[in-house]
């Protein structure tokens, strides 16, 4: 920058001066599906002073997403304010003041600025609902998907909001981690891309940008590296408990390899997989495991059924 001549210098701060001058100000979100992300997409929403509405299927799934939060919400004030317990408790009661919950997504996304989509991982009924919100919700509103595997450029195009449409994927557990991607597709306009970064950063989160590409950055080097894994093993040139030692200590990763498939769950791992050995099946990254599949045949999936790569008591 301190080589760039002057006239260039002006330009490119009135440019970004122009550009945030249109960017949209999200106040007020709708998030989708209740789930492990959903609630926590929620939780950090409506902490940071946003209005949220969140949307489930049931009444009953609302009531215990809201009472995950609740509990989250504690352990963040045990924290955060540990020596101010008032301060703590308003928090909260501030943070649950903005969280309203709806089993019917196209009656609450009339007023809404940003719809974040976090239901299940499956595209023909991300894009149904998609669909139907594209008749509901108002011209200015940004659609955002939290998927970790699909194309959000397949989901962008079932609704005519092509250029109000964009990534954004955050990290489990939501509320401690501090990543979020923000994935522009070829029609994601610039006005979009700023709006969603600001978004993340009024949430506490830290934005990084990626294309619409399989795994984004984190899973697209992830992935791999934990089927790279996988093959070692099989072709026995060493053990999984001295692969993930050697991880830890050798690269200082928290999780070798095995535990953090077992963590994810294999299940999810080999759908992930599958999902890009489809879209290039030359491509010896994207190659399935045969072990992968055999454990998840057997339905050993990994901490969450007591058994994947390890057992669990
Ligand atoms: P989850 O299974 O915990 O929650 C999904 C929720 O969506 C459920 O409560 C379900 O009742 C609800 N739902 C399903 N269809 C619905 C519909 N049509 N309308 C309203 N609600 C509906 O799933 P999870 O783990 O929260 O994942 C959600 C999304 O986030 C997926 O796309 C997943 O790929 C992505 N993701 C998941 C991560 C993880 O570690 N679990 C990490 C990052 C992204």
């Amino acid at each position: 920058m301190a080589f760039a001549p002057r006239h260039f210098v002006r330009a490119a701060s009135s440019d970004a001066a122009t550009a945030a001058a249109k960017k949209l100000l999200i106040k007020h979100v709708t998030i989708i599906g209740g789930g492990l992300m959903g609630a926590g997409i929620a939780q950090v929403a409506a902490a940071s002073g946003h209005t949220v509405v969140l949307v489930d299927q049931s009444d009953e799934i609302l009531k215990k997403s809201t009472k995950g939060i609740e509990e989250s919400l504690k352990r963040v004030i045990k924290k955060k304010f540990a020596d101010k317990p008032e301060a703590g408790a308003e928090f909260i009661k501030k943070t649950l003041k903005n969280l309203t919950t709806s089993t019917d997504a196209a009656s609450v996304v009339h007023s809404t600025d940003l719809v974040i989509e976090a239901i299940v991982e499956n595209l023909e009924v991300k894009n149904k609902l998609f669909k139907t919100l594209d008749k509901f919700a108002p011209e200015h509103t940004i659609f955002a998907s939290n998927t970790s595997s699909l194309q959000i450029t397949k989901m962008a195009n079932a609704t005519t909001r092509q250029d109000r449409f964009g990534g954004l994927h955050f990290f489990n557990p939501v509320p401690m981690m501090k990543l979020v991607e923000v994935i522009k597709t070829p029609m994601t306009s610039q006005k979009t891309f700023e709006s969603l970064v600001d978004f993340s950063k009024a949430v506490g989160k830290s934005p990084v940008s990626c294309k619409d590409t399989p795994g984004f950055i984190v899973n697209r080097l992830l992935v791999p590296y934990m089927m790279e894994a996988v093959r070692l093993f099989e072709r026995g040139d060493a053990s999984k408990e001295d692969i993930d030692v050697a991880m830890k200590l050798g690269a200082g990763y928290p999780m070798g390899p095995f535990e953090l498939l077992d963590y994810v769950g294999l299940d999810t791992s080999k759908y992930i997989i599958d999902g890009w050995h489809s879209l290039e099946p030359n491509n010896p990254l994207f190659a399935p495991s045969p072990l992968l599949n055999k454990l998840v045949e057997e339905k050993k999936l990994g901490k969450k059924t007591g058994e994947g790569f390890y057992k669990y008591k």
